[in-house]
């Protein structure tokens, strides 16, 4: 008996758990989408939205992106700047 409404607890604890972890990667996968400047669809940026291979994006970006580029630089707020395909999405 005692043994028996032990498993349930332990049961509904597995489920919570399951629930709470399935909520915070819904948040984290929604997050960035919502908030972060896609990337422009513009003579400069439409050549990044067939390229290939998104880590060869990246390197390009930084060209331009820079302090004393030719676009704005990374706000000192901004991320780690690695991937920026990954955040600035391809819509
Ligand atoms: C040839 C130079 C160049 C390259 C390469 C380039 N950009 Fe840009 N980018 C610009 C310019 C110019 C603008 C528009 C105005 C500005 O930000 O100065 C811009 C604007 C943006 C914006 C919008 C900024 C805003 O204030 O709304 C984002 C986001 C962005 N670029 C991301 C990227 C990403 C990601 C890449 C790589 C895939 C990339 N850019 C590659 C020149 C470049
Ligand atoms: C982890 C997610 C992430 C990555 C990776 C990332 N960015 Fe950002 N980026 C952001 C967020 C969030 C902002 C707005 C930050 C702020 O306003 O402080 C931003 C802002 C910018 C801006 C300023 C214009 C705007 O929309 O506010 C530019 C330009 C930019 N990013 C370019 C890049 C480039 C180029 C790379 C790759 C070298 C890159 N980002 C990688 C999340 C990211």
């Amino acid at each position: 008996m005692v043994k028996d409404i032990k498993t349930s607890k332990r049961k509904w604890l597995n489920i919570g758990f399951v629930v709470l972890c399935a909520a915070l990667l819904i948040f984290l996968y929604l997050a960035p989408d919502e908030t972060t400047t896609p990337l422009p669809k513009d003579d400069t940026h439409i050549e990044f939205h067939s390229i290939a291979s998104k880590k060869e994006a990246d390197k390009l970006c930084i060209s331009c992106h820079v302090e004393d580029g030719d676009a704005t630089p990374l706000p000192d707020t901004h991320p780690d700047p690695y991937r920026c395909l990954f955040c600035h999405k391809r819509n």
